[in-house]
């Protein structure tokens, strides 16, 4: 047990994302150093360690200080055959990776590009948090990006604020990465919820931007017509070049991030090198405006 509180906070970018250093998390934390690390990722919202040596009991134990680790999604059978994973031996855990052995996958979420997105935006729980820790990486690309949605959220114009005040919107999963779901047919075999636009964040108070991309599909309560051109006004706002920041990963680096106001991506990399990190997360609660 360490029992002194040494750490380095550096901030990565003006959007979001700090930089952590003096703390190696494959020992035990004393509750000075979570409370130091909670602090720091209550300003910054993504949080970066490098070099790090950690073994899945080791994420998984630095994992459980911030709450109860979320369970992996299990897809619908009908969509089960594109994300399960051969290697994954913990229901806590789900190895984000495009290797197959076989010919089957070992993990999930393959090759390519992945629209931003809220992980588990399409429960009633999305996760509080996402741990991904680099095991393996390509030469070039699989870049993180990540979007601060508190500023996204504050630059939504005030009338369209007031528009969607009360409002909801769908978020639909249908397992791919760079398309988003079809909402307009029966959605009763897919994933989906309905989460308020704007949400206020349960620990910070703060009012942050709920919608990404890939997996909000349609306003409640305004036309199909109109649900579109509002929400392709938000995933604007919510990708603007100055409230994101690009995480470059190194082996070694563990990154951590809050869910609630922050949306991610992923850009391309060569699809005939190999990516494995192994990722887990904390179990979430219903959001309210
Ligand atoms: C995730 C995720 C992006 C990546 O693990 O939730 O979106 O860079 N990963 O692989
Ligand atoms: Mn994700």
């Amino acid at each position: 047990m360490q029992d002194t509180v040494d750490i380095q906070v550096t901030p990565l970018s003006p959007a979001c994302g700090a930089e952590i250093s003096g703390v190696d998390l494959s020992k035990p934390l004393n509750p000075h150093e979570v409370a130091a690390i909670k602090d720091a990722w209550g300003k910054h919202l993504v949080l970066v360690f490098r070099g790090q040596k950690l073994s899945q009991d080791d994420q998984l134990r630095f994992a459980s200080y911030f709450g109860d680790l979320g369970s992996r999604k299990k897809p619908p059978a009908a969509l089960r055959n594109r994300t399960e994973g051969s290697q994954q031996d913990n229901e806590k855990v789900l190895l984000v990776s495009n290797i197959k052995v076989d010919g089957k996958p070992i993990g999930a979420f393959g090759e390519g590009d992945f629209w931003f997105h809220i992980d588990s935006g399409y429960t009633a729980r999305p996760y509080k948090y996402t741990f991904l820790y680099a095991i393996e990486l390509p030469s070039r690309g699989g870049n993180t990006m990540f979007s601060n949605m508190y500023k996204a959220y504050e630059s939504v114009p005030p009338a369209l604020k007031e528009k969607l005040k009360g409002k909801k919107a769908l978020h639909i999963h249908e397992y791919n990465r760079a398309k988003q779901a079809n909402s307009s047919g029966d959605i009763s075999g897919i994933p989906h919820c309905s989460h308020p636009v704007f949400v206020t964040h349960p620990d910070t108070g703060r009012k942050t931007l709920f919608v990404d991309r890939l997996m909000t599909t349609r306003i409640e309560g305004v036309s199909a017509e109109e649900s579109d051109v509002i929400l392709n006004e938000l995933y604007e706002i919510g990708e603007r070049r100055e409230f994101i920041f690009e995480h470059v990963w190194k082996l070694g680096d563990f990154l951590m991030w809050d869910n609630r106001c922050t949306i991610h991506a992923r850009t391309d990399f060569p699809k005939e090198e190999r990516r494995l990190l192994r990722r887990c997360t904390v179990e979430g609660e219903p959001l309210y405006e």
